[in-house]
């Protein structure tokens, strides 16, 4: 009988690494537990350094992309090399699969999965390299509540977890998938106009940064709404009201709402490329 927390990671990326350190430094399995199979020599060395994945974590066990025997695996590659891994996944005994291979639905994943392998897809973000991602998950046809309670723990060591039916998941990348980028847009742009109106660049930065920590911070603790957040910070005719002024007369709100719905149609057409060229596709992925 395979332990529930004996874990496969196959791809040892950013994404994949990310998800083991989370796995880790919260207790949610010892470094014995894990085995992390990567097929590129450059990234393994990384992962064997000092300050590496397999240095920090005395234990771990780090392969060259062979698939030893495993109940539970993470698929960790890129779309294109999924199809692959998982026609390979039978050999290694894997019956429970979380996929976080942006774009590949879970019905070519249950099909090229062996028979009957409980298979749920996670769509995360780049902040879950700080343990602080927004992530959705979705369960196919033969995941029953333990492997979504399975799934579910191992993205909450990276953050925060809602679960969506899968229809969902391309409003999901486009939301929190992009999300980051769009916030980053912010933050540079904000930047400028501080060394615009005289602070040092240095200075800048830390003030932007910060005043997005807390703005999020203030959404995610006080439990009040973005709406009644600004309407406290907006006294009448003060600074803040002035500057809102301007978001609006320049359609900030609509071309956020624009942005995003365009990365949702995006992240449709990029799916149902990812379908038609199965193992062969490359270029952008979704959320990339
Ligand atoms: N990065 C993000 O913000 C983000 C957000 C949401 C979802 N995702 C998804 O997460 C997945 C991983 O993304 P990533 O950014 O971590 O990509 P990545 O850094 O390219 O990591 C994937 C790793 O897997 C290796 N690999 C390929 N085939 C393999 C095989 N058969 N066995 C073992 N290892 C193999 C790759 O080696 P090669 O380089 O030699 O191919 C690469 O080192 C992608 O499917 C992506 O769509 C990423």
């Amino acid at each position: 009988m395979a332990e529930e927390r004996d874990l496969l990671v196959v791809g040892g990326g950013k994404m994949g690494a990310a998800l083991v350190d989370g796995l880790l430094s919260s207790g949610w399995a010892r470094p014995d537990q894990v085995t992390v199979t990567e097929i590129a020599a450059g990234r393994r060395a990384d992962l064997n350094a000092p300050a590496g994945l397999a240095g920090r974590y005395p234990g771990l066990r780090l392969l060259d992309g062979r698939l030893p025997a495993a109940h539970n695996a993470i698929l960790a590659v890129k779309p294109g090399d999924a199809q692959g891994v998982c026609r390979r996944l039978g050999e290694a005994g894997v019956g429970r699969l979380l996929s976080i291979a942006a774009g590949v639905p879970l019905r070519d994943l249950e099909s090229w999965c062996p028979g009957g392998c409980a298979v749920v897809r996670a769509m995360p973000n780049m902040a879950a390299l700080v343990r602080t991602s927004a992530t959705a998950v979705s369960a196919g046809v033969s995941a029953g509540p333990p492997d979504i309670e399975w799934a579910t723990g191992i993205m909450r060591s990276v953050g925060t977890v809602v679960e969506v039916p899968e229809r969902l998941l391309d409003a999901v990348t486009g939301l929190s998938g992009s999300g980051p980028a769009y916030v980053f847009l912010v933050a540079e742009a904000m930047i400028e106009a501080g060394v615009l109106s005289g602070l040092p660049r240095p200075v800048a930065s830390e003030l932007v940064i910060h005043t997005l920590l807390g703005s999020a911070r203030l959404l995610s603790e006080t439990g009040e709404s973005a709406e009644a957040l600004r309407a406290a910070v907006t006294s009448p005719a003060g600074t803040t009201a002035a500057g809102l002024r301007q978001l609006e007369a320049h359609g900030a709100r609509s071309a956020l709402i624009e942005a995003i719905t365009a990365a949702v149609q995006r992240s449709r057409e990029l799916g149902s490329s990812v379908r038609e060229l199965g193992s062969s596709a490359t270029g952008p992925s979704p959320a990339g």
